[in-house]
Order: structure tokens, then sequence, then C-alpha cells
């Protein structure tokens, strides 16, 4: 097991900065995820960790040792790729013992079939050894491609979208596997996906990228509730946060936020940053704008403009009295339909609320449920 610090590390292709400055560490034993939209320099932090592509500035670490001028080989990592490429023409055995057989003293064929023997049991692939590539499914065929990485036992495991080429059920199948997996080996694991759900279910932290540049650095629960702006807080989450423009005001000792006909009094002071009253956007996630029977502070009315039944939820779109359109969830129990009146509660405690120009949050919600 081993950390792993980047330090003001940049890499640019030409006019693109495909990674500008990134300070990041990894502790020893954690599974971090490098989370952002296509082109965000997911891949590159990746090949620059992995010592396949140079740095333009700054030092990588691993163990505190500075690995940035060396080779990849001399640098104890195993990279598993999205298209996982195992050699055709050998076995499961063959394919995971290749980088055994490739070292120089070659080990014993004794300890490579002990070794190879582990690796397949933990993976639970022990009774496809014999097999070739094209006589096993593509779950299996991603379990041998981590078996050839772990086989060298590394110091970090760097995995670049290895599920992506998987149907749906198989890589929530494989999620949970190598959640497991990372449990029993405990190793370090930097692990790169564009799938928000992935990385939430999967990580001890979080880093997100946008643009080349790392947005925050969190625990999945830190990310999805304390978003550090607005990228982050629409980026991760299964639907889009609601974003509302209106202004803010210091109203009986805590804030209210008006747009159009809707008025939310928050139980806390008007952010300094905000610069006192003014402009101002507020975000929240649907499952904060909850249907209700109730009235009272923070409820507002709205009627149903389009209703999504997904299995155990409904996700509804409703439209405000003031024309704001806003996303819900609820259960399909309530039986909402397009055209009918509802009342929606905004939950304060888990509105924030950003700088419009800047999409800097400037104030989250009081909980994190
Ligand atoms: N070898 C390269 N030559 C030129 N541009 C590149 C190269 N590799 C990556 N880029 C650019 O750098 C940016 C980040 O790419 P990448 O790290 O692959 O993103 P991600 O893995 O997040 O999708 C993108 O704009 C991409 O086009
Ligand atoms: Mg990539």
């Amino acid at each position: 097991m081993s950390n792993v610090t980047f330090e003001g590390v940049s890499k640019r292709f030409g006019a693109v900065a495909a990674l500008d400055s990134l300070d990041l560490a990894v502790e020893s034993g954690e599974f971090v995820s490098l989370l952002g939209p296509s082109g965000s320099g997911k891949t590159t932090t990746l090949n620059l960790l992995a010592g396949l592509l140079d740095a333009d500035d700054g030092t990588i670490r691993i163990d505190g040792r500075d690995v940035t001028p060396l080779p990849p080989d001399k640098r104890d990592i195993a990279m598993v790729f999205q298209n996982y490429a195992l050699y055709p023409h050998m076995t499961v055995f063959e394919n995971i013992a290749f980088p055994l057989r490739a070292r120089r003293p070659r080990p014993p064929e004794a300890e490579i079939e002990r070794r190879v023997d582990r690796v397949a049991g933990t993976l639970g692939i022990g009774d496809l050894l014999a097999r070739y590539p094209k006589e096993i499914s593509g779950g299996q065929q991603q379990r041998v491609a981590l078996g050839r990485a772990m086989i060298r036992d590394p110091k970090v495991f760097l995995l670049d979208e290895p599920l992506s080429n998987l149907d749906a059920r198989l890589r929530i199948r494989m999620r949970h596997d190598l959640k497991a997996l990372h449990n029993e080996i405990k190793s370090t694991i930097v692990y790169v996906t564009h799938d928000q759900a992935e990385a939430m279910t999967l990580s001890s932290r979080i880093a997100v990228f946008n643009k080349g540049k790392l947005q925050q650095f969190g625990t999945p629960d830190e990310i999805y509730n304390r978003p550090v702006n607005a990228f982050v807080a629409n980026f991760v989450g299964d639907r889009e946060t609601n974003f509302i423009d209106g202004s803010l005001a210091a109203r009986d000792a805590g804030l209210s936020f008006t747009s159009g006909g809707l008025e939310l009094h928050l139980a806390r002071p008007v952010p300094r940053a905000a610069g006192g009253a003014g402009p101002a956007r507020i975000g929240l996630r649907p499952e904060a704008i909850v249907p209700t029977d109730g009235i009272g502070r923070n409820v507002a009315e709205a009627e149903v403009v389009q209703t999504e039944l997904a299995g155990p939820e409904l996700f509804f779109y409703a439209r405000l009295a003031g024309g704001v359109e806003v996303g819900s969830r609820c259960a399909p129990s309530l039986g909402l339909v397009k055209g009918q009146a509802v009342r929606l509660r905004f939950d304060e405690a888990r509105i924030h609320i950003f700088e419009p120009a800047t999409g800097v949050c400037i104030s989250h919600g009081g909980s994190a449920t």
C-alpha cells in the first residue's frame, strides 16, 4: 500500500491545458475516483502518474519519493484500461501469468502457478484458467485483466474506465465486485470514470475535474451534499440540480430568497460573500423539493407538467406559480399526473446558495441528508 501526491502538476497539449496545476494527495489504501466529463483531464492525470506522459510542471510522489523523472517500469504501478485487450492466443492462466513470465529473472514455475491460483481465487475465476478469452464473458474478461494487474502486486492500481465496455447490469455487478475486491486487497486504487454513480458507490474520496482543473476532492457525502460550486452540484447526481435565479434579502434574523412568485425563508444569515442583499442563485436537488399536503413556510403551489415513472420512484417536473420549472421525485403511490395541482415544500436544509457570476457555493444547507 502506498500514498500518491501530485504537487502543482500541469500538462499542456499545444493550446490545450489538459491538466492545470493539480494538487492532490491520495492516502495509502484509498480508493480514489477521478470523475469528470469527457476531456476534463482524467486520463491525462492517470497517464502522468503511470509515467506514460511527462509533466510540464510539478512533482508526482509515490510514498514520498519523487517519481516524476522515472519511466513507467520503475514506478511499480499497474494499469487496467477500458479496452482491456487480453492476448487472444493465450489461456486465462497464461494471460494472468504474463507479467511474471516477463520478469528477469523469471520466477520459478511453481511460484508462478501458486500466485496465479491465488489471484484467480480472489477474483472468482479459478475454474476458467484453461479457457481462452473468446470462451468467457465480458465481465470475466475484465476480471482476467484485473488479475493480470494484480499478479504484479504493485504499489498502486490505476484503472481507466475499466467497466465502460460492459452493459448496464454487468457494470453494476462489477462495481459491487470491485468494491469487495478492494476491501479484501486494500491496495491504493486510482480509478477514472465519467460515471458519477460509479464514483459515488466505489470511492473513499472523489476528485471532480472540469476542463483540466480539480474542482473538489472529498468523500462521496461531501461531494453530493456540500458541493463547492455549481459545476459539482450539477455533475454529481443522477438528475440535474434545480437552479433558481432570484434575489436575497435579510429578514427576521435570517434571509429570504425571492424569484417570481416564489419566496423562501432560510434560518441563516445572508452570506457575507454575497456582499449583502442582492442577486443570487439557489440550487437544490430534486429530492429536496417534496410534495406536501401542508401549507406554510417554504411551501409553493405548482402544476405538474410532466411525469416519468422510473420503477421505485416517480420523477416529475412542476411549474411554480411564477413560471419557474423544477424537477422533483416522489413515491409512485402518490399518483401524480400531468396537469395536477401540487404543493411543494422546499427543504431549507438542502438549499445551497451560489454566486451567480462565478458559480461558487457561498452557503450550504445545514443538513447533510
Ligand atoms: N495526446 C494528446 N494530444 C493532444 N491533446 C490531447 C492529448 N491527450 C489529451 N488531449 C486533450 O487534453 C484534454 C484532456 O484529455 P483527457 O485527459 O484524455 O480527458 P478525459 O480522460 O477526462 O476524457 C482534452 O481536451 C484532450 O483533447
Ligand atoms: Mg479518459
